[in-house]
């Protein structure tokens, strides 16, 4: 074939780096009828040679030099897969200022310096693609740059971290506990290098930080988004979730409130009723549900993670570089400040379910609705199992929807009862849409 050669510099050869390499062989023909491009991977920068899978590509490729990519004026494309927030930038800032285009799939540099990031793109007139960063093998960016274009978004509400869906899955389908089930994510592999990135829900905010740019134009700093894990999550309120007809999910949502023109954005773990179709979502697979103002809902679902479905989203995004490589790309950038505020998260509003563990008397169920009470929160249904250990039993309560402030300060309250043992368990029940 004679189609022209575009040389991509590779940095990063763990599981996703070394799927890309794989795959670009593997579909090379298809990718070269597709594009009009060989697409070639001429070098691999890997922080240690005698720790890189050599096995995997040629000898030659590998190099602990990122300048070896960098200054090679033959290479088109830098795809930084390094991870990290700050040899990660040095990289990807080189490589627009030598007129190179990017792919990322670092969420967490996205997240935190996007604004910097784009700035530095926009100034040098080159693209940076990152459809990797959100949701693996999901293409929900592309779809959300551009088939989603003539939409006002309304609302984003996703299932973006494949380990803590996986670990709540096994904890409601095998009754596993919440530690057994860590454990079994971390043996398979699906788990960040570090799993506190997951599990504190800091992963998935990082997704929805960068969901949020695409909906609202505007890079929402890490300490304007309310973020909380899945540890505190226990075997009893997946069965308390189980009998009142829902499932625990961790979700990021993200929504505009228009009256105000500010951004809801958070990541916690919510109850779903069972029979919305996200709560159909097991595993490590995620889902991304957009609500816009002419399209109506759509949800994006696919493998959140893992080295071919990210590598899939990684290739998609080195040939749009290439088509940016001809005379007229006609793709944009991102556009920022179109929207104001975050909105505070004691404004946001929702229903919620709480556990009390409390002393098993008379007069203990009235004293924790007195709080609700004097705190306006309505109460929906109310469960107290018969059967439960010693003299303690936990009480949940389905309580109606209410800003986050009004039922933070009755659950200190309520925290407080003498009547009461340990910290009372809050989650939210999403609307979703
Ligand atoms: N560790 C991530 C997850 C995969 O579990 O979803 C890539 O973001």
């Amino acid at each position: 074939m004679s189609a022209p050669t575009l040389k991509i510099g590779l940095a990063g050869f763990g599981n996703v780096g070394a799927g890309v390499y794989r795959n670009l062989e593997k579909n090379r023909k298809l990718l070269c009828e597709r594009t009009g491009y060989h697409l070639e991977i001429s070098r691999i920068a890997v922080r240690n040679r005698e720790k890189a899978r050599l096995a995997e590509a040629p000898t030659e490729l590998f190099t602990e030099n990122l300048s070896d990519l960098l200054d090679d004026p033959e290479i088109s494309i830098i795809v930084e897969l390094i991870g990290g927030t700050d040899q990660a930038f040095d990289l990807i800032k080189g490589a627009l200022e030598r007129g190179k285009s990017v792919v990322t799939g670092n969420k967490a540099l996205l997240a935190e310096r996007g604004r910097e990031l784009f700035a530095i793109a926009e100034a040098c007139d080159r693209p940076i693609h990152y459809e990797a960063a959100v949701a693996g093998g999901i293409p929900i960016i592309k779809a959300m740059q551009e088939s989603l274009i003539a939409n006002h978004i309304q609302s984003v509400t996703g299932i973006i971290n494949g380990t803590c869906n996986y670990i709540l899955t096994r904890m409601f389908e095998a009754g596993l506990s919440y530690e057994t089930a860590l454990a079994e994510a971390q043996e398979l592999g699906y788990a960040e290098a570090d799993p506190a990135l997951d599990i504190s829900g800091w992963d998935a905010a990082h997704k929805a930080i960068i969901l949020a740019s695409l909906s609202y134009g505007r890079w929402v700093p890490c300490d304007q988004i309310h973020v909380e894990g899945i540890e505190n999550i226990r075997s009893e309120d997946v069965n308390f979730a189980t009998t009142l007809g829902y499932v625990i999910k961790l979700l990021g949502v993200i929504r505009l409130h228009s009256e105000t023109r500010s951004i809801e954005l958070r990541v916690q773990p919510s109850l779903l009723p069972v029979r919305h179709i996200l709560a159909s979502v097991k595993g490590v697979f995620n889902a991304v549900a957009v609500q816009g103002d002419l399209v109506g809902e759509t949800i994006f679902y696919g493998s959140g993670a893992g080295a071919d479905p990210t590598s899939s989203s990684v290739i998609a995004d080195i040939a749009d570089a290439a088509m940016w490589t001809r005379p007229n790309p006609g793709s944009g950038l991102v556009t920022h400040s179109l929207y104001g505020d975050t909105l505070p998260i004691g404004d946001s509003i929702s229903k919620y379910y709480l556990r009390v563990d409390a002393e098993d008397r008379p007069g203990v169920l009235a004293r924790i609705a007195a709080v609700l009470g004097e705190n306006e929160i309505g109460i929906l249904s109310v469960i107290q199992p018969e059967e439960h250990e010693a003299d303690t039993a936990p009480i949940v309560l389905m309580l109606h929807y209410a800003p986050y402030r009004r039922i933070l300060t009755a659950l200190d309250q309520i925290a407080l009862l003498d009547c009461v043992r340990g910290r009372p368990i809050l989650m939210r029940v999403e609307d979703v849409g």
